[in-house]
């Protein structure tokens, strides 16, 4: 495992949601360049955790430390600022706009004139599209044109675009197709040589044995373990999510 600093440290993280306990006792680093898949059955709390880490629930205790330092998340806004950029399942994209709209979505660069300075998303949106490999008519394509695939992959760009530290991805495919997850997951792989931290939930044990270096279970919002994708297969992970041997 890499010896550098984690980008993400969560220590002894705990969750209730009044009578519900949703997460207890939860640790887990992640390291730059380092992809972590979260597991777990319905309800084991995989959404919490990716709502605590990008500051849409406050955790009831425990700590949250970006490149070593703790801070506090206390809106998504927050989680932003620290290089934190989610991925849901549900494609969260302005329909009617265009590609390079959507990736500056509420961060669009002005220029000297307080105009949107046009020039500058679309050529950093090609460039990023073409770095990424996402294959999209053009950055001026409009959203509701472009496949599942195709906007996952948009969605999967802008993240990358504004994170500097962490992209979460929770069921980044549930609602794709077989050759458009395929190229979903392509993309992520790709998200590796930029050296930020990647936690991906994944209900496919085949996709999290494609794409990540170690894999977490939860259960009922207990962290069963934690094991290197390269020493455990899926009979051990089912088992740990399960509880059945
Ligand atoms: N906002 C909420 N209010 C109350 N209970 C919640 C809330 N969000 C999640 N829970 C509960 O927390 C548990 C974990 O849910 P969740 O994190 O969505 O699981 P997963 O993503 O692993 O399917 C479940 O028992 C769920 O009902
Ligand atoms: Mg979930």
């Amino acid at each position: 495992m890499p010896t550098e600093q984690p980008v993400l440290e969560l220590r002894d993280i705990h969750k209730s949601f009044d009578a519900v306990v949703a997460i207890e006792n939860f640790s887990l680093a992640v390291h730059p360049g380092e992809i972590v898949a979260l597991v777990g059955d319905n309800g084991a709390g995989k959404s919490t955790l990716i709502k605590i880490i990008s500051g849409v629930h406050a955790p009831t205790s425990g700590t949250i430390a970006i490149d070593g330092k703790p801070v506090t998340m206390a809106n998504a806004t927050m989680a932003r600022s620290h290089g934190i950029e989610v991925v849901y399942q549900d494609l969260a994209l302005a329909d009617q706009q265009t590609v390079y709209m959507n990736l500056f979505l509420g961060r669009e660069p002005v220029n000297a004139l307080g105009l949107l300075d046009r020039r500058k998303m679309i050529a950093e949106t090609e460039m990023l599209v073409k770095e990424l490999d996402v294959r999209i008519p053009s950055a001026h394509a409009t959203i509701r044109d472009l496949s599942g695939g195709q906007r996952q992959g948009v969605a999967i760009a802008r993240a990358t675009h504004w994170a500097s530290k962490l992209v979460l991805l929770d069921e980044p495919t549930a609602a794709l197709g077989v050759a458009e997850t395929a190229k979903v997951e392509e993309i992520v792989q790709t998200l590796r040589k930029r050296d930020i931290g990647i936690l991906i939930v994944s209900h496919s044990l085949d996709q999290v044995f494609k794409l990540s270096d170690r894999i977490c279970v939860l259960r009922r919002g207990k962290q069963i373990g934690v094991r290197n994708t390269a020493e455990t297969d899926k009979n051990e992970i089912i088992a740990m999510i399960t509880g059945v041997n």
